[in-house]
């Protein structure tokens, strides 16, 4: 079929006030950029003559400042699901301009298909090319393009040429059935290929094509700081403890790992381990430690949902992706976070937290309680069900005036019934098999910050009986603290 090439504008110009849309990708890669910039433009003209416009925007998980970035400045984002890090969205969804709904990835494209969220009007994705019978070589990053493109009205595609078609045979298309009917998911390894390389679509729903020029925007890492740097050496000492005493199997486990310097120093210091045997991952998002790894050999194979390499790497990557693409398989985003998977080959999970409290229990997403940082991503669907799920986060912040060990968390995003080992600057603490009081002296003893350690002993102290001797009077007073006078370290017990 003869598609309509279209621009940007002409493109925006189709969308409506109160639409609902599915962008294809995952974080920056593989996200949509001219078609959202324009709708927001839209949306600023509509704004300036008075008349409302706002879309509902459904992703994969992040996006990219051309898309979550300028929509936001527009004020052209109604609701919003499962995952952001852009700081003008940021503001909009703390501000209530925005109804932000923080989903865990592998839940999002099955609750789209079960109709939580009304239905589809438009999926936009981005594409390395398109046939005329409406097979799609995506992008760097999936999401959940297969189920938005399924349900849709209408698509519209932005074809951008920066990306090689040599992408080609590096995703793996797959879509479970729904409940009653859906069988196992048949990955019993991290590299088992179970789907279509390419995402076919309906070519008399494409509304149009617009065509682009884009490398994906992300930046490259700076090196890390001296804590991160120290988390992920004590990460790796975790890993190699375990590994030793036969708690890892000797072949080892595929490793997820977040994102973000200490996720990169943890990687970067298990390539340099030369007890580590090469090992798989099986995760949502490889950045470009990962590549090194894979080049190195000591990473052996990639699942992820998309490749969150700096614009740096994929210039100097694109032209030569055939050395790598065996390696590296890109899966929608319900396949790549998928609870069964990940519990049946024994993904050992390593996430961040903003805190963590004295009991075992994790808040990833809110500042303070209230402020809403990123969403809870994918680190629920790994930690719930890894063999391992690791948690790591700095001791202390701001200089001390935040201790990221806190006597109750204020915002439970992950609970003491799934966090294993909780990791600092300062040490380890391996919670397993553990009660609460004895979870709560290793936490406070290993990890909490010298500064901090007695007023948690004070705190766990006050504790009046019960198993976990929580005193709910005095349990945010860490908070309370920082509120009133800037510094946790003023909490009074
Ligand atoms: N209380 C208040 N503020 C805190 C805090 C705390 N306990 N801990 C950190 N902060 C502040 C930092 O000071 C920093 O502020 P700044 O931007 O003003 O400098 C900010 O929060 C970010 O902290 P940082 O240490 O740089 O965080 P990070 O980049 O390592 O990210 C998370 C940490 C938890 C926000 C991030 O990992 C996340 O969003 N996780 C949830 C999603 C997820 O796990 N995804 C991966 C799954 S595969």
């Amino acid at each position: 079929m003869a598609y309509n090439y279209i621009t940007a504008a002409e493109a925006a110009a189709m969308i409506n006030d109160g639409d609902s849309i599915g962008l294809s990708g995952f974080t920056a890669p593989g996200v949509p950029k001219a078609i959202p910039e324009e709708i927001a433009h839209r949306a600023e003209r509509e704004h300036a003559e008075g008349r409302p416009f706002k879309i509902n925007l459904y992703t994969g998980a992040s996006t990219s400042d051309h898309c979550d970035g300028a929509l936001s400045r527009a004020n052209a984002i109604n609701r919003r699901a499962p995952h952001q890090n852009v700081p003008d969205l940021r503001k909009r969804i703390n501000s209530h301009d925005t109804h932000y709904n923080d989903r865990h990835l592998s839940d999002m494209a099955q609750e789209v298909r079960y109709g939580f969220f009304g239905p589809i009007d438009w999926a936009i994705i981005e594409a390395a090319d398109v046939t005329p019978d409406g097979e799609v070589i995506l992008g760097t990053g999936l999401g959940n393009a297969p189920t938005y493109v399924k349900l849709a009205k209408r698509i519209l595609i932005e074809v951008n040429d920066k990306l090689p078609t040599s992408l080609h045979g590096m995703h793996d298309i797959y879509l479970p059935d729904d409940p009653p009917y859906r069988r196992e998911i048949p990955i019993y390894k991290a590299n088992d290929r179970i789907g279509s390389p390419v995402l076919k679509i309906d070519p008399n729903k494409v509304a149009g094509i617009v065509k682009t020029s884009f490398y994906d925007g992300v930046k490259s890492f700076t090196a890390p700081d001296e804590v991160s740097k120290q988390i992920g050496s004590n990460v790796v000492s975790f890993l190699l403890h375990e590994y030793r005493r036969g708690g890892i199997p000797k072949e080892f486990l595929p490793l997820q790992s977040g994102v973000g310097n200490v996720a990169n120093a943890v990687l970067y210091d298990l390539g340099e381990s030369k007890e580590i045997p090469p090992f798989m991952m099986y995760t949502e998002v490889i950045q470009d430690a990962v590549l090194e790894l894979i080049k190195k050999g000591k990473c052996t194979f990639a699942s992820t949902c998309s490749m969150t390499f700096s614009d740096e790497t994929e210039i100097k990557l694109f032209p030569q992706l055939k050395d790598v693409a065996s390696k590296i398989l890109m899966r929608p985003a319900e396949i790549s976070n998928n609870p069964e998977v990940i519990r049946r080959i024994g993904v050992i999970a390593m996430n961040t937290a903003l805190e963590a409290d004295i009991f075992g229990g994790v808040n990833s997403t809110h500042v303070l309680g209230t402020k809403m940082m990123n969403g809870i991503g994918g680190s629920g669907d790994f930690t719930r069900n890894a063999y391992i799920s690791i948690f790591s986060c700095p001791s202390i912040t701001k200089g001390g005036a935040i201790s990221n060990i806190v006597p109750m968390v204020a915002h439970a995003d992950h609970s003491e019934h799934s966090v294993d080992v909780i990791i600092t600057d300062q040490g380890i603490a391996d919670l397993r098999g553990l009660d609460p009081v004895e979870r709560a002296r290793k936490i406070i003893d290993n990890c909490a910050h010298p500064m901090y350690r007695e007023l948690l002993n004070d705190y766990l102290k006050l504790g009046k009986g019960g198993q976990t001797p929580h005193s709910l009077e005095k349990a945010f007073a860490f908070h309370n603290a920082f509120n009133e006078t800037g510094d946790m370290r003023n909490a009074k017990f």
